[in-house]
């Protein structure tokens, strides 16, 4: 099996940040250690309202960072300026609405399939490799597929939320929704990523599928950091990830 990265989403030392304003916590400090400790990737999602990451944070993530960022961003003209600015390694097209706390469904792709083909166009023109955030669901993964997406990442909301509540059969019955379609969009030649909600856990059974070659954890992580550090946060994630892959 390959080898499985782990993307570390920093967002939400940038919320504590804002919480009071000024400079500190600082995600680009969080971005480099979380690089030292092992993760593969650093995601951040530059909202529209931008509620937690800055364009400053954007800039100074480019410029600090040694491993790939992934910026997550939704299909609108401003975002798509901005990546095209910094051409990061990756973009990952979310949906987002203003009022929602995260990012709560995966992309509805069938029915914007023209707008979204144009859209990602010029992102993998300029080198950027471009994923789709996505449900379990294979009308949507087969327009990802068409739309010329190189990468999806499924929706792991759903799993962890219905894990959190103690719905074990929903639990089930999603992980096994997601087997199937990261089967499905791997036969379509898509590198298939995960992430949303997952945490020490929820990881495994997530980890276990082999087609998966990237995880992007975020909120868990940060929380945890409070506790044990964020260098032994990312380590035992790391460590679980590890031990389903060998
Ligand atoms: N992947 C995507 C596409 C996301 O939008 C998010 C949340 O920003 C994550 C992964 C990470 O989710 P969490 O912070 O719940 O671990």
């Amino acid at each position: 099996m390959t080898h499985l990265r782990l993307g570390v989403n920093i967002d939400h030392v940038a919320t504590v940040r804002n919480a009071r304003g000024g400079a500190f916590p600082d995600p680009i400090r969080a971005a480099k250690l979380a690089e030292e400790a092992g993760a593969d990737g650093i995601t951040a999602h530059l909202r529209e309202d931008r509620r937690h990451i800055s364009d400053a944070d954007i800039d100074g993530l480019m410029a600090a960072l040694n491993v790939p960022l992934n910026f997550e961003m939704a299909a609108t003209d401003e975002m798509q300026k901005i990546a095209l600015r910094h051409k990061p390694h990756a973009v990952c097209i979310v949906p987002e609405k203003r009022e929602e706390r995260t990012t709560e469904g995966g992309l509805e792709v069938a029915r914007e399939e023209n707008k979204l083909a144009h859209f990602i166009a010029p992102l993998r023109e300029a080198g950027c490799r471009v994923s789709i955030f996505i449900a379990a669901d294979k009308r949507q993964i087969e327009a990802a597929h068409r739309i010329g997406a190189q990468v999806i990442e499924l929706h792991t909301g759903a799993y962890c939320d219905a894990h959190s509540e103690g719905r074990i059969q929903d639990r089930d019955r999603e992980l096994e929704a997601m087997r199937e379609m990261a089967a499905l969009a791997h036969d379509l030649g898509l590198e298939v990523h995960a992430g949303h909600g997952l945490n020490y856990e929820t990881v495994q059974p997530v980890a276990a599928f082999p087609q998966v070659a990237e995880l992007n954890i975020g909120h868990f992580l940060i929380g945890e950091a409070i506790f044990r550090g964020l260098e032994g946060a990312i380590a035992e994630m790391r460590r679980l990830m590890d031990e389903v892959r060998t």
